[in-house]
Order: C-alpha cells, then sequence, then structure tokens
C-alpha cells in the first residue's frame, strides 16, 4: 500500500527498533522484541519487551514505549511505528512481526487521542511489511466511542 511516508523514514525508525530490542528483557521467550515510535514533531521514543517469571504479567515492546509517552503527560500525534523481533542480536531475521491484537488496542488509544492513523511497519526476513493501524484493528474501539 502506499502511505506517502518515504523510505529513509522507514529505515531510520526500523533500526531505532532494531537497536531497541538489543535492550528486551526476555529470559523466557527468548523473542527480543522492538518498537520504535515517530511523533509528529520528529521524536522518535523506542520500547523492549519486559517478561515476568508470572509470564502472563510480561509487557510488550509497543505497550512499553506507548506508557512511558502518556505517563510523562504528553498527547503527541502518533505518524507511525516500526516493530521488530527475533532471537537475540536476530530481530528482523525470521517471520514478519506484527503488533498482537492487545498492543493494536493499545496503539489505537494513542492514534485516537492525537487524530492519526498510524503507518506500521512490521519487519521480517521477507521484508517489512507495511500496512496502517485502522487495517490493523479495523472497527477499533476507542476513546471516541465513550461519547
Ligand atoms: N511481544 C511484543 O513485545 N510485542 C508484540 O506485538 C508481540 C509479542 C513479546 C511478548 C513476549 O515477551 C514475546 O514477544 C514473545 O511473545
Amino acid at each position: 500500500m502506499t502511505t506517502g511516508m518515504n523510505d529513509d523514514t522507514r529505515d531510520t525508525l526500523m533500526a531505532a527498533a532494531r537497536k531497541a530490542a538489543a535492550g528486551a528483557y526476555a529470559p523466557y521467550s527468548n523473542f527480543h522484541v522492538g518498537a520504535a515510535l515517530l511523533l509528529a514533531d520528529g521524536t522518535v521514543v523506542t520500547g523492549a519487551n519486559v517478561e515476568n517469571a508470572s509470564y502472563g504479567l510480561s509487557l510488550c515492546a509497543e505497550t512499553v514505549a506507548i506508557a512511558g509517552i502518556l505517563a510523562k503527560g504528553d498527547r503527541p500525534q502518533l505518524q507511525a511505528l516500526a516493530v521488530t523481533g527475533g532471537a537475540p542480536g536476530a530481530a528482523g531475521q525470521g517471520p514478519q512481526v506484527t503488533p498482537c491484537g492487545r498492543c493494536r488496542q493499545i496503539i489505537n488509544e494513542i492514534a485516537q487521542l492525537g487524530g492519526t492513523d498510524p503507518v506500521v511497519w512490521c519487519d521480517g526476513a521477507e521484508g517489512v511489511l507495511e500496512t496502517r493501524l485502522s487495517e490493523l484493528l479495523p472497527y477499533a474501539f476507542g476513546p471516541a466511542n465513550l461519547g
């Protein structure tokens, strides 16, 4: 699909996501995920997955990044995000990593707050999948639905 974002932006953001994946705390799955979010003012915010000995409490990379933004009080326009993952040191070298269902909902919260439909780039050995949040989460429920 055509999103109007250029390849340099995609490559820069994916590089930031891969770097962030190196910071993952994922001793249980050994699957290191990195996410990089591009905000309208050009700021890039990254996150990595943080697992827990109580496995179900693990936090995804996208969630960590978005929680950091919102917890600072910032309500930015989210233009794009890049997600990568894989074995330690091998992010992006396997199947494409798309945001999990819970993360799609969490991305939707910040997207609706800022009034955007962010581009989502998903890293993988076959190439980077380019999509949009509205394709990943159609008919999303968000703040606007609360009336
Ligand atoms: N994970 C993410 O960080 N983001 C996603 O969108 C998919 C899954 C993490 C959760 C867990 O720590 C590991 O990847 C394996 O599922």
